[in-house]
């Protein structure tokens, strides 16, 4: 519902009034985008692990705000001066900025930009939020945003450098997908770690983020990948991204790295993934890998967002690293991962398990404890 006079929009969105509470369908308001800035009508979005964790207050318990940072719409209006993408356009709201002037974005090393940096204080570049709901005394609250985006609302606005245009011809779902979670773990494989050819990648926990790894995993041609998952159901799933074994730790007592160790002849894994958030799994990471050589990338977040880490393994010469959406450069890397999604050469279909309503949004939270949902898709 558009307001002609202030051309407000008055919609429905999904907001987090405080931590760990179930969120609420609201009807909220949404500022038209100032200078430099777009308001997107949402088509699709979708729910990824971090947003339980943005529920649950982290990084920052910023309330009210609506979560959600998978997704694609439609661009509905732009801000002044934005050249880069015009009404109708099908986008892609992201987390990521790339300038391509700054030093970190022409080091060629990382996405991670220092003049479109992952925001974290919910607020627009300009310290402002565009949304707002109606509180008690007929007053106007500011919500905050979620990183950039906050996909779980009917319209956003976002900076125009955080959106990346987006061929129709991709089915929405996949765009969603590829926005964070399947992304991140893709990305691990090709920008952070640089899997080579004929190397052995263990990877931990096989949800869409670990099912990226391993399809850019096998994409980077590794010729032996061990998915590690307590979810028996992970076993066959993998082999359909190009896993080649698969442990489940709950079959043994032994820890995960042993189990690596047994499957590559005591060696250990060039490469290995931690993509289950469970702090004490940086250290089974590094030591699944072999020694000298080894390069564990640490992907997963929780609820704890510290850990000890064992100097040993680390000390044996094996690169520790962490990673921001799999090192993918939003305006660069991402066309390359497009194409491939045209080309069919993805299993996004794959990932996409469950969909539900934004009236049903709470469904979602309890169908990604279902054994078989891998991910759950929004529609508008
Ligand atoms: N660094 C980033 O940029 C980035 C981006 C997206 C997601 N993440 C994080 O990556 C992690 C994975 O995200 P997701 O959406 O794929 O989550 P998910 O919940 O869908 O998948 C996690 C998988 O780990 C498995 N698992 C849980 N406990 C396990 C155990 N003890 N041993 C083995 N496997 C176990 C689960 O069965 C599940 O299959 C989350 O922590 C998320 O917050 C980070
Ligand atoms: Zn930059
Ligand atoms: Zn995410």
């Amino acid at each position: 519902m558009c307001n002609p006079t202030s051309n407000i929009i008055t919609c429905k969105a999904a907001v987090l009034w405080g931590v760990g509470e179930a969120v609420k369908v609201e009807e909220i308001q949404v500022d038209p985008p100032k200078a430099s800035e777009v308001r997107i009508k949402m088509l699709c979005a979708s729910l990824c692990h971090t947003d339980i964790l943005c529920c649950n207050g982290l990084p920052v318990p910023l309330f009210p705000r609506i979560p959600g940072h998978e997704g694609v719409g439609m661009v509905e209006s732009v801000g002044e001066g934005v050249t880069e993408v015009k009404e109708g356009d099908i986008v892609m709201p992201t987390y990521v900025g790339e300038c391509d002037k700054c030093d970190n974005c022409r080091s060629g090393k990382t996405n991670l930009c220092h003049t479109y940096p992952l925001p974290f204080n919910g607020l627009m570049p300009d310290g402002t939020s565009r949304m707002s709901i109606k509180v008690e005394g007929g007053k106007r609250e500011n919500i905050y945003h979620h990183f950039t985006c906050s996909t779980w609302s009917e319209y956003i606005v976002i900076d125009v450098n955080y959106v990346v245009k987006i061929d129709p011809r991709i089915p929405l779902p996949h765009v969603s997908f590829m926005s964070c979670g399947y992304s991140t773990g893709f990305g691990s494989t090709w920008k952070e770690a640089y899997v080579h050819k004929g190397s052995t990648v263990a990877v931990l926990g096989l949800g869409a983020v670990g099912l990226g790894v391993i399809e850019g995993a096998r994409t980077q041609g590794a010729a032996r990948i061990i998915g590690v998952d307590i979810n028996e159901k992970k076993r066959e799933k993998g082999k359909v991204f190009g896993m080649t074994d698969f442990i489940n730790p709950r079959d043994t007592n032994k820890p995960i790295s042993e189990l690596v160790m047994e499957l590559t002849g005591g060696l250990g894994a060039d490469y290995c993934f931690e993509c289950t958030g469970i702090p004490a799994f940086v250290n089974e990471a590094m030591e699944s890998t072999k020694v000298g050589i080894g390069t564990a990338v640490l992907i997963g977040a929780g609820k704890e967002t510290s850990g000890a880490i064992n100097f040993i393994p680390l000390l044996c010469g094996r690169t520790l690293k962490g990673t921001i959406y799999g090192g993918i450069k939003t305006k660069s890397d991402l066309p390359i991962l497009f194409d491939k999604c045209l080309n069919k050469e993805l299993h996004l279909d794959e990932l996409l398990t469950h969909q539900v309503c934004l009236d049903e949004i709470n469904k979602a939270f309890q169908l990604m404890k279902q054994p078989d949902c891998i991910k759950v898709v929004i529609k508008f």
